[in-house]
């Protein structure tokens, strides 16, 4: 695996691969892989002659009281993830590199990005998609593949794509979890092991929206009430969000159906994590 850190290399070995008539697919993260994003590399490998990494930790995205500085990184780990997973070439753009003068043009999300995830991270979305759309320029991929765990995230590129005519193929991979049911996250190096054990009670209030849904609950409170009793019984951590929403539009729902997305967004102790679930897709 070759590592390219400005445009122009990147641009280079992605010329001769076209010429060569070879299916490009892209892999974006933030770095401080794990599992979850080396799935991404199997899925965009059996679908892409060539995979494309990128890491990169965007400024853009991140609020001013957010963890930009302390956000975790170790890049010879990482190269050495990827390579082993198969990964053909990595760009590790520094952030002069990216954003050589201050961003003027960026892409500005509607509604679909002023709620949940949006409502509590004013101008995330817009910072995700506009190094998402500058990737996608410098890369061109046939085929791009994000994690589910990031739902707003990854419903927003799908629509970006849709909306700027992309001729991209994306692709959701599952949320890999650990054996109690924690969603992989980058974050997660944060919690102590006190939160590390409460940082449970997303999936489990997860599981319990399924469980009322199997149990025949169809209107959205029933489902959203499942999941906060499962976080009403730790008073330390602090609910964001419980969305009973449309997978695609994103949009509260009043009566569910077997795709509706439960999405959950808590606090544990100093660590804010997300997690989502559909509801006939249960989560072990
Ligand atoms: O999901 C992430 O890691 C980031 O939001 C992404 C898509 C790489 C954009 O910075």
């Amino acid at each position: 695996m070759e590592t390219v850190a400005v445009p122009a290399e990147l641009r280079a070995r992605l010329a001769a691969w076209r010429q060569e008539g070879r299916r490009i697919g892209l892999v974006p993260t933030m770095g401080y892989l794990h599992e979850g994003h080396l799935r991404l590399i199997d899925l965009a490998r059996e679908r892409a002659d060539r995979v494309v990494a990128t890491i990169f930790v965007n400024p853009l995205q991140f609020g001013p009281r957010e963890d930009l500085s302390r956000y975790p990184r170790d890049l010879d780990r990482d190269r050495a993830l990827l390579a082993e997973r198969g990964t053909d070439l990595l760009f590790t753009p520094t952030v002069e590199v990216m954003y050589p003068e201050p961003v003027e043009v960026r892409l500005e999300p509607g509604a679909m990005a002023s709620r949940w995830e949006g409502a509590v991270r004013p101008g995330h979305f817009s910072g995700v998609l506009t190094v998402v759309a500058k990737l996608f320029h410098l890369v061109g991929p046939d085929v791009a593949c994000f994690g589910q765990k990031d739902f707003q995230q990854a419903a927003l590129i799908r629509r970006m794509v849709r909306d700027l005519d992309w001729p991209i193929e994306l692709v959701v991979g599952s949320t890999v979890r650990e054996g109690d049911g924690l969603a992989l996250s980058s974050r997660n190096v944060y919690l102590g092991p006190e939160d590390r054990i409460r940082a449970r009670l997303l999936s489990a209030a997860l599981r319990s929206a399924q469980r009322a849904w199997r149990d025949g609950i169809a209107d959205a409170g029933g489902i959203a009430a499942a999941a906060r009793a499962v976080f009403g019984t730790d008073p330390t951590v602090t609910v964001d969000y419980i969305a009973v929403a449309d997978p695609d539009t994103l949009e509260p729902v009043a009566t569910v159906s077997p795709s509706t997305v439960v999405m959950v967004a808590a606090r544990i102790g100093t660590t804010r994590l997300i997690d989502n679930a559909i509801l006939d897709q249960p989560i072990p």
